[in-house]
């Protein structure tokens, strides 16, 4: 079983001071940090591209940028991204496109790959590239915004890909994205998650310190 990261996201930081927000992550003994990519097409919302990922190393950043691309054509993109600083790209399943070809081409580019599933995507369709992942991301809301509700009936999910993992003896990271908070957290990891990214609950904690320190010891 994977030791639990907490992978801040950057969605909730402050826009202006991107840098800042990352460095606020780095001074807590943090490693990770989430990078949402919206595209204005395959979710309602647009974010940030390729260059602000390369800003940010410019700026000093040695996070693990844990890049989640919610775009109708990720394959057009993952180059620019792995360029740009990127140490895992994930993907969705639900566009139409070469999954697995994609999925070969980010590890080509030499960073760690990662295949996504919305909450409405039955688990059975990411069967065939469970063996070529290092981390499954499990949507537990709808893609697009910070801050909504997590949807309880994920952790059936989380069971249903934890499980598979043992029985074929696969080791990729089961991460957890959407309304994660301390106790949420605790529900995912208790169903098999060991990866869990958090905005609104880690920008906004008053105490940013002990909320990393609780979810080290998930
Ligand atoms: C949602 C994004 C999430 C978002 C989570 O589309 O993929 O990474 O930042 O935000 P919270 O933790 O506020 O639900
Ligand atoms: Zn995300």
């Amino acid at each position: 079983m994977h030791a639990p990261v907490l992978a801040p996201s950057l969605l909730a930081g402050d826009h202006a001071h991107l840098a800042a927000s990352a460095r606020t992550v780095a001074d807590l003994g943090i490693w990770w940090l989430h990078l949402d990519i919206m595209d204005g097409h395959f979710v309602p919302n647009l974010t940030f591209g390729p260059e602000t990922l390369a800003a940010l190393r410019r700026s000093g950043s040695k996070l693990f940028f844990d890049t989640h691309l919610m775009l109708s054509e990720p394959q057009r993109y993952v180059e620019a991204f792995a360029k740009a600083g990127a140490n895992l790209i994930s993907i969705h399943i639900e566009p139409e496109y070469d999954t697995l070809g994609t999925l070969r081409r980010i590890r080509e580019l030499g960073c760690q790959c990662g295949i996504v599933l919305n909450p409405g995507t039955p688990p059975e369709s990411i069967l065939s590239v469970l063996s070529q992942v290092d981390l499954v991301l499990v949507m537990t809301v709808q893609p697009g915004f910070g801050g909504q509700a997590f949807q309880p009936e994920m952790l059936a999910k989380l069971k249903t890909i934890d499980t598979w993992r043992r029985s074929r003896d696969l080791t990729f990271r089961l991460e957890v994205d959407g309304g994660i908070d301390l106790a949420t957290a605790a529900e995912c990891r208790a169903a098999g998650a060991d990866t869990f990214v958090a905005g609104t609950s880690f920008f906004r904690a008053k105490d940013q310190a002990a909320f990393a320190a609780t979810m080290a010891r998930l």
